[in-house]
C-alpha cells in the first residue's frame, strides 16, 4: 500500500533498537529520508545504515543523549543539516526498569522518566521550530502505562505522562496544521525478550494469542505519519494484540 510518503523528512529517535530500527526501514522503504538516532550502540547504527542501503530513501545516524539539552541541541542542528526542516517526529527512544516502589531510588526513578518522560518533551520541544504544517508527532509510548505493572512504576508513570503531553501538544500546534499522537504498543518481540514461561503467560494475555513483531508497531506510527490519518490528532492508538 502507497502511504504517500516519498520524500518526507523524518527524525526517529531510539531508530536502533528492535522498534525504532523496524520504524527507519519501514519509512525508508517507503521512500522517506530518515534520521535514525541513537545512544551508545554505534555497532547497531552501522548496521541500521548498511540495512536501509538500496531502500529508496536515505537513512543517516546520529549519536544523541535525549536527556541532555545540549545533545539535543546538537541533534535537531544535524536534522536541519541533513534533512533541511522535518514533516515526521518519531519519539521512540525509551528505557524500561524493574524496581519495586518501597526499592525505587530516586536514581532510577530519573534513569526512566529522564528518558521516556523528558527526553520526549526535550526532543519536539528542540525541533517545534522544524516541524512545518502538515508535519506530524507521533510519540512511544506502552499500553501497560494504563493497566500498571508491579516493579514498574517509573516506567508505566512516564509513559502514561505521555497522554498528558501528547493532547496538551496537540492542542497548542493544531492551528498550525502539527498533528500529535501516541502509538501504545503492547509487549513486542523484539528479540531479547522474556523468558518462555513468562512469554507463554504475556501471549496469553493477548486476544490475538502472540506478543507483537516491530513492522506491526511500525505500520502504525507510518498510518499516523501519512495523509490518512490526517484527521486524528491528540489520539492514543493501542497496538497490543487486545490486551
Ligand atoms: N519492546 C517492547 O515490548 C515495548 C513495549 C511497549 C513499549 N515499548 C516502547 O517502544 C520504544 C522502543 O522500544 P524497544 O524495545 O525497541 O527499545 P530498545 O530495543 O531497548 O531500544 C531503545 C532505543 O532507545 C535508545 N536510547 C536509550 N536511551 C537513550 C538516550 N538516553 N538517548 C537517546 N537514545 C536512547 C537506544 O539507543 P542505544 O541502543 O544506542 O543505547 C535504542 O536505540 C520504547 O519507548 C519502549 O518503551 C516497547
Amino acid at each position: 500500500m502507497d502511504l504517500e510518503l516519498q520524500g518526507r523528512r523524518v527524525l526517529v529517535t531510539g531508530g536502533t533498537g528492535g522498534v525504532g530500527r523496524a520504524t527507519v526501514l519501514a519509512f525508508a522503504r517507503a521512500g522517506a529520508d530518515v534520521v535514525a538516532a541513537y545512544h551508545r550502540d554505534k555497532a547497531a547504527a552501522d548496521e541500521l545504515v548498511q540495512a536501509a542501503a538500496g531502500a529508496p530513501g536515505r537513512v543517516e545516524a546520529v549519536r544523541t543523549d535525549v536527556t541532555d539539552e545540549d545533545a539535543v541541541a546538537g541533534l535537531a542542528a544535524e536534522c536541519r543539516r541533513v534533512l533541511g526542516g522535518l514533516d515526521v517526529l518519531v519519539n521512540n527512544a525509551g528505557v524500561d526498569g524493574s524496581a519495586a516502589a518501597a526499592g525505587l531510588t530516586p536514581q532510577e526513578w530519573h534513569r526512566v522518566v529522564d528518558v521516556d518522560l523528558t527526553g520526549c518533551f526535550l526532543v519536539t520541544r528542540a525541533l517545534l521550530d522544524q516541524l512545518g504544517d502538515g508535519a506530524s508527532v507521533i510519540n512511544v509510548g506502552a499500553s501497560v502505562a494504563l493497566r500498571g505493572r508491579p516493579g514498574s512504576a517509573h516506567y508505566t508513570a512516564a509513559k502514561a505522562a505521555l497522554i498528558g503531553l501528547t493532547r496538551s501538544l496537540c492542542k497548542e500546534t493544531g492551528r498550525r496544521g502539527l498533528r500529535v499522537n501516541l502509538v501504545d504498543p503492547g509487549v513486542v518481540d523484539t528479540g531479547d525478550g522474556p523468558p518462555p514461561p513468562v512469554r507463554a503467560r504475556i501471549e496469553a494475555m493477548t486476544a490475538l494469542g502472540r506478543l507483537a513483531r516491530p513492522d506491526e508497531v511500525a505500520g502504525a506510527v507510518l498510518f499516523l505519519a501519512s495523509d490518512l490519518s490526517r484527521y486524528i490528532t491528540g489520539a492514543t492508538l493501542t497496538v497490543d494484540g487486545g490486551m
